[in-house]
């Protein structure tokens, strides 16, 4: 099963790039074919679609998410919303993202996780035809949860990580990616 980790944003030093990697390693462990997508290098700097002549980051884009059952989103909250790489990103395809599941990463250096961002990204994602995982993995004060080396101190994360992985499991398994 592919299901790419997507980071969700393209700002220097993020620390939601430490969110990814982990994850990455944890879908590794788990036994899906995954890669690090990050958003900044498949966006251009204004709105594109895919198709349109010119855009061959788009297309690279579109061939990970078609060969995709299901991607993980790592989305950092900014101002109570997601990242404008991101909704590049996103806004450069449609139907291809049609029954794929999405299991969504909340990242904040504050106490909720992200969990406005993450509720917020579900009116996007349905948009698209695409299903959310119920269960989300919210990670709080992100500063504090990994090294500076982005080792992960926190070590309760790795239950919750391992039972989005699961729900992403369950969920893409039924919808098969649309396919
Ligand atoms: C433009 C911007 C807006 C932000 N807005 C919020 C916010 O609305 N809520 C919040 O909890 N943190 C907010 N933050 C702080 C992020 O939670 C913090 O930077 C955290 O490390 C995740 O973002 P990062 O991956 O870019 O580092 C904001 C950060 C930036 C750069």
């Amino acid at each position: 099963m592919f299901i790419p980790v997507i980071l969700g944003t393209a700002r220097e030093g993020a620390q939601s790039a430490k969110v990814a990697n982990y994850i990455l390693k944890k879908a590794e462990e788990y036994g899906f074919e995954t890669e690090l997508v990050k958003a900044g290098d498949y966006i251009e700097a204004q709105t594109k679609r895919v198709g349109v002549e010119g855009n061959p980051k788009a297309e690279s884009w579109k061939a990970i998410v078609e060969r995709a059952e299901g991607m993980i989103i790592v989305v950092p909250e900014y101002n109570h919303s997601f990242p404008g790489e991101l909704k590049l990103l996103l806004d450069s395809l449609y139907k291809e993202y049609y029954g794929k599941t999405v299991g969504l990463v909340g990242v904040s250096n504050g106490g909720l996780g992200g969990a406005r961002v993450v509720e917020n990204i579900k009116t996007l994602i349905n948009n698209f035809g695409m299903i959310a995982t119920q269960r989300s993995l919210l990670v709080s004060k992100v500063q504090d949860v990994f090294d500076e080396t982005g080792n992960l101190k926190d070590e309760s994360y790795n239950e919750k990580a391992i039972k989005l992985l699961d729900e992403v499991k369950w969920f893409a398994g039924r919808l098969k990616g649309g396919k």
